[in-house]
């Protein structure tokens, strides 16, 4: 007789989440229940349903409407899993110094205590993942150039007034790490902190309100490239394939060795984003495709003409120490970050984002 594992995955309208889902219905042996905020919303988990369709495993994705924040609510939707990755957050990159860094940093708690709470209580759950971030590591402001950042490093300028959001992503790492040891929890925990993600989001985006998180934000310097022949000359943050990212989540429930500890996920080094962008230029232009909208594109380019780097110059790039991770997850190694780049692109191009 086949055993089933329930995975539940919070925040299923996710750039990320939706990856890890579609990695986990790889497994016919698991049942995934992504949780979303609206369930009548049924734009943003599409991209889901269509997958779980095509691979004929629609019975073993539910999509369920539960509000984090609520103690009781979160505890039935954990109560018969194995395993919870708990990805669900605000994501905020950069922060308006009037609003109320509240408003980002309680959901993040109060849902990670919810979570805990009813991993502890379930008596079925055998290992939570948090997902936390690479921006707890290492401040994208003041980074020391000649360190290689790694797990055994805080982000000092993750203060709640500075950056909420990773301030948010600090203390709830904090506090997945006490609750362990204070409750002598029955369940294992691992923390995945990955750093900036790019890589095509699943599913169409009709229009840039459709982009999500760091696709979005790519999205603008892409667009700036096209439509005014510049790009920045800062620093960018450390950068990763969001493909890899739900690999290494999906990989931490059985990996053993990963228990309790923090994992760092990033390419070994950053870049700068007007080299990022005029290497993608170059790479359109170059391109010898018929593919039309492409084409296109590079019409576009030629008109334009010239390619502008702008700003004063950059910090040299971060790096990253990543030894950890690939003792963990040796195989199959991280994407090249230039292909992750022009699959990002690629993806822009197919839903005409560009034009
Ligand atoms: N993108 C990156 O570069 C990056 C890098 C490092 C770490 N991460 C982490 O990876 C995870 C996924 O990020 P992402 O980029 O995929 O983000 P995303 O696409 O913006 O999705 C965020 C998810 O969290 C949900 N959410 C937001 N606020 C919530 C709240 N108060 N209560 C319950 N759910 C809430 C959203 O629901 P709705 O769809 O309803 O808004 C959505 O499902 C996050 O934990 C993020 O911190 C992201």
């Amino acid at each position: 007789m086949t055993t089933f594992s329930t995975v539940v995955v919070t925040g299923a309208t996710s750039y990320l989440g939706a990856h890890i889902i579609d990695q986990l219905l790889y497994d016919v042996n698991k049942v995934v229940i992504g949780t979303v905020r609206d369930e009548n919303d049924k734009f943003k988990y599409k991209a889901l349903e269509e997958i779980a369709e095509k691979r004929t495993a629609k019975e073993r994705l539910q999509i369920k409407q539960v509000d984090l924040e609520n103690e009781v609510e979160v505890a039935n939707v954990i109560k018969n899993a194995s395993y919870v990755i708990h990805l669900a957050s605000p994501v905020v990159f950069h922060t308006d110094k009037t609003e109320d860094p509240n408003k980002i940093v309680d959901p993040m708690v109060k849902t990670t205590e919810n979570v805990l709470k009813a991993c502890r209580d379930s008596g079925s759950v055998k290992k939570l993942i948090y997902t936390s971030s690479g921006g707890t590591i290492y401040s994208p402001k003041s980074y020391d150039e000649d360190h290689s950042y790694n797990e055994k490093d805080y982000n000092p300028d993750a203060t709640k007034d500075q950056y909420p959001y990773y301030y948010g992503k600090v203390v709830c790492e904090k506090l997945v790490q006490d609750f362990h040891k204070e409750n002598n929890a029955p369940f294992d925990y691992v923390i995945l902190c990955p750093t900036f993600m790019l890589g095509p989001m699943l599913g169409s985006a009709m229009s840039e309100s459709d982009l999500r998180s760091s696709v979005k934000q790519f999205y603008a310097k892409v667009k700036t490239m096209v439509q005014e022949g510049k790009g920045e000359k800062r620093t960018t943050p450390g950068l990763v394939d969001v493909r890899d990212v739900a690999r290494v989540h999906v990989l931490a429930l059985c990996t053993e060795e990963a228990n309790g500890e923090r994992v760092l996920i990033s390419t070994p080094s950053a870049s700068t984003w007007d080299q990022m962008v005029s290497r993608i230029r170059a790479s359109i232009l170059q391109s010898d495709t018929d593919d039309k909208k492409t084409l296109l594109l590079k019409e576009k380019l030629e008109k334009q003409g010239t390619f502008e780097a702008v700003g004063d110059e950059p910090k040299r790039p971060t790096k990253f120490d990543t030894t950890k991770l690939q003792r963990l997850f040796p195989e199959p190694g991280l994407r090249k970050i230039d292909d992750t780049v022009m699959d990002t692109v690629k993806y822009y191009i197919e839903n005409e984002l560009l034009l």
